[in-house]
């Protein structure tokens, strides 16, 4: 069942980090980091655990990719949020790292999650060297200026732009905001198993999609105290968002439709792939 093999993925995530962390007890910058890696629904573990599953690689052999890319996840967040970007107080229902240390503290733990992530990435656990080497390449791909921090560079542009984006700017937008650390996550499996990527690939596609769709529909209709963090700043922020551009009832409906894609995708599966489906569904009906 989903909730329960998700909060197995929470619970082995959390662990790993915090052994990846128990290392570096003592220096400051690691209470930060430990800070920012608490908390979050860690979907992107998940989909890094399911999607090796359906190719008989075990949780626990997959559990370092999952971490890992928890880890970069969160010094994305820590980042998003600072004064410069979204200028953010909360997050996972506490005060955002700036707050409750200082800007200085946040960049730094965010630049040490993001080398403690591609540190995990090398664990022996996830098989052979030549598999890793590529999981790395993709993980830096996924991450950096043509990935999510391209992303984050057109949705801070899209602030001050002179004239709304379109539908195809804002979904590139979101293809290196969101969807590329997810579309990773899922091809990290058949990556490590040395498999085909294209299902899990046209699978993420959609579902990184609709994911961005309910963070901005969340952003105006979602109840703060479950979401954990500042909703209703997207609209006075300018940012370029689906609802912006489809209105609510539409962005609704592109979600579902992307979620039936995502289960299209994922027919070449059939019954073992039902947790990577119903991860699509808790995408599109979640509150946080
Ligand atoms: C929030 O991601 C930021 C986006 C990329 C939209 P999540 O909704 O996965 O946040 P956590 O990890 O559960 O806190
Ligand atoms: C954040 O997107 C995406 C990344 C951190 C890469 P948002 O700015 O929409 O996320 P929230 O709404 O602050 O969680
Ligand atoms: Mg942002
Ligand atoms: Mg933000
Ligand atoms: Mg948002």
């Amino acid at each position: 069942m989903f909730p329960e093999r998700l909060k197995q993925v929470q619970l082995g995530v959390q662990a790993a980090l915090n052994d990846a962390l128990a290392q570096r007890a003592g220096i400051p910058v690691v209470h930060a980091m430990r800070y920012a890696l608490q908390g979050g629904k860690r979907i992107r573990a998940f989909l890094v655990i399911e999607g090796a599953a359906l190719f008989g690689i075990p949780m626990a052999r997959a559990m370092p990719a999952a971490a890992a890319v928890e880890a970069l996840h969160a010094y994305s967040l820590v980042h998003d949020d600072l004064p410069c970007m979204d200028n953010d107080d909360l997050r996972r229902g506490q005060p955002t790292v700036h707050v409750k240390w200082d800007e200085a503290t946040a960049v730094l733990a965010g630049d040490a999650l993001q080398t403690l992530a591609f540190e995990l990435c090398c664990d022996p656990l996830l098989g052979q060297a030549d598999r890793r080497i590529e999981l790395v390449r993709a993980f830096a791909r996924a991450s950096g200026a043509e990935g999510m921090v391209l992303g984050q560079a057109l949705d801070i542009a899209a602030e001050s732009a002179a004239t709304p984006l379109t539908l195809q700017e804002i979904t590139a937008l979101q293809a290196g905001k969101t969807g590329a650390l997810i579309s990773f996550s899922a091809e990290a499996g058949p990556i490590l198993a040395g498999a085909d990527r294209a299902p899990l690939a046209a699978y993420a596609n959609a579902l990184g999609l609709a994911f961005q769709i309910a963070d901005d529909i969340l952003d105006v209709e979602g109840d703060p105290a479950k979401a954990g963090k500042r909703l209703g700043k997207d609209a006075g922020a300018g940012k370029a968002t689906f609802v912006s551009l489809l209105g609510l009832e539409g962005a609704k409906s592109r979600a579902r439709a992307l979620i039936d894609e995502a289960e299209t995708a994922l027919l070449p599966y059939g019954a073992t792939a039902q947790n990577l489906r119903d991860a699509a569904r808790f995408v599109i009906s979640r509150e946080m």
